[in-house]
């Protein structure tokens, strides 16, 4: 494996394919792209020059951040691309946070991935005495 990153490259058809192949059926390619536009930071993950992961953070980039779509290609879950995804990303809000050191960063983990995330301090709102996340479908 050869992995190499990239920042912030909006390339739409790379992050439809891993939303495919994680099971969550792409976006239309436009309703992609203008998602994509509107990310303020994003990491690439490649092995060679093959897609293999990907995460996102968009919001404010001051006071509120959500981190979206830690995608990691099948084949290659389990080798830590997703810590590699989490800790770039983590990174960033450091940096963001010298700026604003009670930014708020939120993620909504999709069902049994909570464990994943709380590997990098994430709790579950309810823990804290926050309530509920809230969601309208
Ligand atoms: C969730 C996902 C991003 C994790 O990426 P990954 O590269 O497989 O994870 P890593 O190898 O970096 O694992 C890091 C740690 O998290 C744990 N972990 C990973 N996925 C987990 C899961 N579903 N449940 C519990 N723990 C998990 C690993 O066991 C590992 O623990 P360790 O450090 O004690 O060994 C990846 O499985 C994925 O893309 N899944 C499909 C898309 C998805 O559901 N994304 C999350 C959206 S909210």
């Amino acid at each position: 494996m050869k992995i190499n990153i990239k920042e912030n490259n909006k390339n739409v058809s790379e992050f439809n394919l891993l939303y495919d192949l994680v099971g969550w059926k792409a976006y239309d390619e436009r309703i992609s792209k203008i998602a994509l536009d509107h990310t303020f930071y994003s990491v690439s993950v490649y092995d060679e020059d093959k897609i293999i992961g990907y995460g996102r953070l968009i919001g404010d980039t001051i006071c509120f951040i959500y981190i979206q779509d830690v995608m990691v290609r099948p084949e290659y879950q389990s080798q830590k691309i997703g810590t590699l995804i989490m800790n770039t990303l983590l990174a960033k809000i450091k940096v963001l946070k010298k700026d604003n050191p009670s930014l708020r960063v939120y993620l909504g983990a999709s069902k049994g991935k909570e464990k994943f995330y709380e590997k990098f301090g994430f709790i579950r709102r309810i823990d804290a005495n926050l309530g509920y996340g809230m969601i309208l479908y």
